[in-house]
């Protein structure tokens, strides 16, 4: 096992900064380098690097000089969807010519915008050899880890397996321009959340003694929808805040859908997801349920130990201090001591920083980002056919959605 990990960040925005957040409780770790867009950005996530005592990155103009600088063991890629794949084909490029130190890369969800992105990125880190760890928080929550735990060594043991999970993850809406322009960012509420949730009934529903593949996707039924997001008050204000005229080129703030899965013995398993960037509530709310035949289990991350009061008579300036994606300062609001550990990232770091030192394969990688890409876009095929949708991949292999092309017309959904 190697003593120490040199990561570097390609990306140093909002996720990133959760990641190094998380990293405090990671042993065995420097950061080393960042490369940004902007050079604002890298000072920022350095300072918050030095801040956190975990290292003092070198800042990068050039993403090549950062892949070569025999320095970095692994690399993060925390940048928006559409550079996914471009990133991914650079540290792989690099690592296969062995001009530096790399063994791993990491990459934040989705894996990419389409399953043709998807299977180029999988093709080059494997020509590279390279570690791959597919950045899936909720599977690392500590509640959904140990929940799932749980459920299988005494409710599925002494009753049967669970049936059904159900996986929600719904806030305000995104943060950044580049979410709400979906022909860049590859797709609306289905794409940036439900690629979540679907990894998370997933991990509730196999059966932890036989792994992943003993469950098999059959069908996918999916609904899309734009709530709230074009109501003019709504558009205007994302001409506002971000330049963005979501009426030409809109996409869908809701999504639910339904997987049915088969396991090893023929039963049939149900994933329900559902997405919204359209949930006014406290804030971000990520909710789980799973159902056996004597037992069920459920997560609320907006019902957590600590909740604060404050009266009308305090104003309070909006922030995201209680909760990510807060939507009031006033009243009783819960809030999350440690974010970073509750959503999961903490033991996300920890398992794949874990895992390069060790030359392992992370258990949740490039393969699952893969299938979790093909399932999104049966979803997106089940919207635009209205139908549900058998699980073959060669379907989606070349399929991109009408949202990713700006020719959805969110008034389809009517029958
Ligand atoms: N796990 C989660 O729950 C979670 C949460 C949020 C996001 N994400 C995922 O993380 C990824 C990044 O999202 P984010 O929320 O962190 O976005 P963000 O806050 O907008 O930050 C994006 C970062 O990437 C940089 N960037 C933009 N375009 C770039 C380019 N062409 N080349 C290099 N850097 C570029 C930005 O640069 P500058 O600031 O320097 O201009 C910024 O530092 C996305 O794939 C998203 O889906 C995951």
């Amino acid at each position: 096992m190697d003593k120490r990990l040199g990561v570097a960040f390609i990306g140093a925005g909002f996720s990133a900064k959760f990641h190094l957040q998380a990293m405090v409780g990671v042993r065995n770790l420097d950061i080393v380098g960042v490369y940004s867009r902007t050079v604002t950005s890298a000072k920022s996530f350095k300072k918050l690097a030095e801040d956190l005592g975990l290292g003092s990155p070198k800042i990068y103009n050039d993403v090549t000089e950062l892949l070569s600088d025999p320095a970095v063991n692994a690399v993060w890629i925390t940048t928006p969807n559409d550079t996914h794949l471009e990133y991914a084909k650079l540290v792989a490029e690099e690592a296969r010519q062995g001009k530096g130190n790399i063994i791993g890369v990491t990459i934040e969800k989705p894996l990419a915008r389409n399953v043709r992105e998807a299977r180029e990125m999988v093709k080059a880190v494997e020509k590279a050899g390279l570690l791959h760890g597919y950045l899936e928080n909720q599977v690392f929550m500590p509640s959904v880890v140990k929940g799932k735990a749980m459920i299988w060594r005494y409710g599925a043991k002494y009753s049967d397996r669970p049936y059904l999970a159900r996986a929600a993850e719904e806030h305000s809406g995104p943060h950044s321009k580049w979410f709400w322009i979906p022909t860049k960012s590859g797709g609306g509420v289905l794409l940036d959340m439900m690629c979540h949730s679907i990894e998370a009934a997933r991990y509730f529903l196999y059966d932890p003694s036989k792994g992943k593949d003993s469950l098999k996707p059959k069908a996918v039924y999916t609904e899309i929808a734009v709530l709230k997001w074009l109501k003019k008050k709504y558009i205007d204000e994302l001409k506002n805040r971000f330049g963005v005229d979501f009426s030409k080129a809109p996409a869908e703030d809701y999504a639910m859908t339904v997987i049915i899965y088969e396991d090893d013995e023929g039963n049939i398993v149900v994933s329900e997801t559902r997405t919204s960037w359209s949930f006014i509530g406290a804030g971000l709310r990520l909710s789980f349920e799973v159902l056996g035949p004597e037992y069920s289990l459920f997560i609320n991350t907006l019902q957590p130990e600590l909740f604060v009061f404050f009266s009308r008579n305090i104003k309070i300036p909006a922030s995201e201090e209680f909760v990510e994606k807060q939507n009031a300062e006033q009243g009783l609001m819960p809030s999350l001591p440690n974010e970073a550990v509750t959503y999961g990232y903490q033991d996300e770091d920890r398992h794949m920083v874990d895992s390069f030192l060790k030359h392992k394969m992370p258990r949740e990688n490039w393969y699952d980002g893969l299938l979790v890409t093909q399932l999104m876009m049966h979803a997106y095929l089940s919207a635009e056919k209205k139908e549900k949708i058998p699980f073959n991949p060669a379907s989606v292999e070349d399929y991109i959605p009408p949202v990713a092309r700006a020719s959805w017309e969110p008034g389809s959904i009517l029958p």
